[in-house]
Parts: structure tokens; sequence; C-alpha cells
């Protein structure tokens, strides 16, 4: 799967938004893996009718109630949301409320991604049983190198501390060869933002990215 982060750029914004799901629809066509939006909050109704899996950015292990600013789970679920991330690095959280936040997920059906930034995190995780675990070195994330270029050997490692979970990795993704290579050192897929979000055409980096899948 090819998970990608909208994060709160200005491109990927409100009718952005959209257009950049409208992209990863498209994509995922012609794609042999899924494409996942994960636009903010607010935006994630207005990739309601395309047809594409849209998750949340985070969500708050909250019930219907009076939680002011909270993101509860059943507001981006009925949003159009399948599924969330859980602990991005620019919003970690405390490995209590991780537990609380994926047994929640569980719970309405969510499906949850967990971000890990190193192995010994992927280990601890795991112990929630999310649906994914993805580790992602916070000082490549944005950057012009990739995990899978600079720390092949952390993400095998990743792949093993996080046991039977299945682990995504990310950071600095933006080649086919990034791809290929992340699913050759045991990842089910990949989460990239600048890659995707700031690179001009999309369409054209999604493709690249659907190819690593091909090899
Ligand atoms: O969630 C994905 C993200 O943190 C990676 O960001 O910009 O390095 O692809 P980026």
């Amino acid at each position: 799967m090819i998970v990608v982060n909208f994060k709160t750029y200005e491109n990927s914004t409100g009718e952005k938004a959209r257009e950049l799901g409208k992209s990863c629809a498209k994509v995922s066509e012609n794609c042999s893996t899924d494409i996942i939006a994960v636009p903010q909050f607010q935006d994630i109704s207005l990739l309601e009718d395309l047809d594409i899996k849209v998750f949340a950015q985070h969500i708050d292990p909250v019930e219907p109630g009076s939680h002011t600013g909270s993101i509860l789970p059943e507001d981006v679920m009925s949003a159009g949301a399948s599924g969330t991330l859980i602990n991005h690095s620019e919003k970690r959280l405390e490995p209590g409320v991780i537990e609380a936040t994926v047994d929640k997920a569980r719970e309405k059906g969510l499906t949850s991604i967990v971000c890990a930034q190193n192995p010994e995190e992927c280990a601890e995780f795991s112990e929630f049983e999310p649906d994914y675990i993805a580790y992602e070195p916070p000082e490549l994330i944005g950057s012009d190198t990739s995990v899978s270029s600079a720390k092949p050997g952390l993400i095998k490692k990743a792949v093993k501390r996080s046991g039977k979970v299945p682990t995504l990795t990310g950071a600095g993704i933006k080649s086919e060869e990034d791809v290929s290579k992340s699913l050759e050192l045991g990842c089910e897929g990949v989460l990239v933002a600048s890659g995707v979000v700031k690179s001009g055409n999309p369409v054209e980096e999604l493709r690249e990215l659907c190819r690593g899948y091909n090899e």
C-alpha cells in the first residue's frame, strides 16, 4: 500500500486536497496496490465520492460527549474515513494513549497505522496489536534522503521487531527504487508526503511509486 499523508501543506488543503485525492484515485485505477489518501479532518468529506480509501491523520480515544477540541472516531468515519494514523512523528502521544487509541480504532472498525521512530518503538507498539506499524526516522522526514537508501538495516530491524504486525516505512520516499527497496526489505508498503504533495505533478509521482510494486 502507498499511504499519502497530505499533512497541512497549502498544496493539499481544502479544494487542493480534493484535487490531490482525485490524482490518487486516478493512479490507483492502474496500480497493483492500494493508494490511501490521508487529508486533514475537515477535508475528509471532500474526498467522499472518490473511489479511494481515506484515512484520518489522528483520532482521540474518546466517546461522544464533553471533549472539546478532540477528534471523535465516529465523526471521521461518518465523514468517510476507514482508518487512521496514530502517533505520527508530528503528533506524538504517550504509550498509554497510543494503546487506548488502537483499542478505540479496533472497537469502531477503523484500520490503525501506528508510527514508530525506531525499531525499539516498533517492538513496544506491536504489543498493542495495531493493523500496521510505520517506521519513520524523524530526521529524514521531509528530506531528500530516503529511509530506504539511508537506513536499510534499520528497516529490516523494524520489520523484525514489529513481529506479526505488518510494517510500512516512510521518510524521504520519492522514487520507484525507494518503494521496491522497502518491499524487498520486508515492508508491506510506504508512507509518503512531500514527494507527492510538493512534486508539482502528483499523478506522475504516484505512477512512479506504483512502479515500485511491479518490479
Ligand atoms: O507520514 C509520512 C511522512 O512523515 C513522510 O514525509 O515528506 O518525508 O515523505 P515525507
